[in-house]
């Protein structure tokens, strides 16, 4: 018998995401038939364009208290940028979420799927798969700072980086154990302690610290510029990947742009303690221009409920979908237009969940 379901919040948001996240609950739901494992869905219309029409805001005022004591958000994509700004629409919900619910590790898979041609010559399947696990919080995005004498020939334009202990040490503690849960238990810290010569040498030494408590974990570091350039010639070295802020970003990005994969490798917005549900979201928009024709690609969605399942402790079911959605893309006729194949989304998700019963 299966006690202990998981309390997941489901908030599918505008356009295709009204699409996909019930195709990732589809996949959910298998997962249920399959595995030990079971799922209590919650489902949600706000943290969307249209509750915004109706009611001037995003949310309700009590939303934090409404998610606030489910395991997981599963979310879509917000925005519809023809009846509501950008800026609102993501400002009101999932800028919230990331802060309120101190989501301060963002979560980024870079793994090189059949199917998908990587701009990198020469690479296939299996030859790039890692994680990058970025610092959400604090760093070089710190609003401490500010401007004197503007507009004078004494404008003098100032913004700090923040590191605390506190901070530096929680991200590089998950990604250690990140690390060490992996086959490879290799991680590889960004810094740039030769140019910025103080957060950085802090950053480096609390790697170092932490590293201690991981002795089974091999560790290197680079320096950003370096580091940038071995993501495009050498994605093979790499198996966990920790950034501060900045630094992150932007690998978070060339990750999985050198899997050809942006559109398709999702996003975990984590508070590793626990203390508040963590967010997981494909990180493609509403796409308005093909919403509604049955045709967006569901695997990025599916993907996100694969990286949920891992937080929620569901490790085999994760790596199960992985292997699921890997061993579909490989089949043409299940691919969506995006990635030149004729499959609707239900299509590819079908197929997505026989290859899943299929499994072991
Ligand atoms: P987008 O990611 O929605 O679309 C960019 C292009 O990629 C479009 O041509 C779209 O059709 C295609 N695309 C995206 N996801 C796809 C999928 N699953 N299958 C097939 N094709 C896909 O980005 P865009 O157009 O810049 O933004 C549209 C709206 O989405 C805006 O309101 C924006 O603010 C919002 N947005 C929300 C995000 C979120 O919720 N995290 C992230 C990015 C954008
Ligand atoms: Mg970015």
């Amino acid at each position: 018998t299966k006690t202990n379901a998981h309390h997941i919040a489901v908030i599918p948001d505008d356009g295709i995401g009204k699409e996909v996240v019930p195709e990732g609950l589809r996949v959910l739901k298998t997962v249920s038939e399959k595995f030990d494992c079971a799922f209590a869905f919650d489902h949600f219309d706000f943290a969307s364009c249209d509750y915004y029409l109706k009611h001037g805001q995003m949310m309700p005022d009590d939303w934090k208290a409404l998610l606030g004591d489910h395991d997981a958000i599963f979310f879509g994509a917000v925005g519809w940028p023809d009846t509501v700004p950008d800026h609102i629409s993501l400002w009101g919900s999932l800028i919230q979420f990331r802060r309120e619910f101190d989501q301060y590790v963002n979560l980024r898979a870079a793994r090189l799927m059949p199917g998908v041609s990587s701009p990198l010559a020469n690479r296939g399947p299996g030859d790039i798969d890692f994680m990058i696990v970025r610092e959400n919080t604090e760093g070089e995005y710190s609003s401490i700072g500010g401007k004197i004498f503007p507009g004078t020939e004494r404008e003098v334009v100032m913004q700090e980086t923040v590191m605390t202990r506190t901070g530096v040490d929680r991200i590089l503690r998950f990604a250690f154990d990140l690390a060490q849960r992996r086959e490879k238990k290799h991680l590889t810290s960004a810094t740039k302690s030769n140019g910025i010569s103080i957060t950085m040498p802090y950053w480096d030494e609390r790697v170092e610290a932490m590293a201690a408590n991981f002795p089974d974990v091999r560790w290197d570091k680079y320096h950003i510029d370096i580091l940038a350039a071995h993501f495009v010639q050498h994605p093979d070295w790499f198996d966990v990947v920790v950034a501060s802020n900045l630094f992150g970003d932007i690998l978070s990005d060339l990750g999985p742009a050198c899997t050809g994969t942006i559109g398709i490798a999702p996003a975990g917005n984590i508070n590793p303690e626990r203390e508040f549900p963590s967010l997981f979201e494909p990180v493609h928009g509403s796409a308005p221009d093909i919403a509604g024709h049955g045709i967006a690609n569901p695997v990025e969605q599916i993907w996100a409920a694969a990286m949920m399942l891992d937080h929620l402790g569901e490790r085999d079911a994760a790596a199960a979908v992985v292997s699921a959605i890997e061993a579909v893309l490989a089949e043409p006729q299940y691919r969506t237009p995006d990635l030149g194949g004729p499959a609707k989304t239900s299509e590819c998700t079908e197929a997505i969940c026989r290859a899943l019963r299929d499994i072991g």
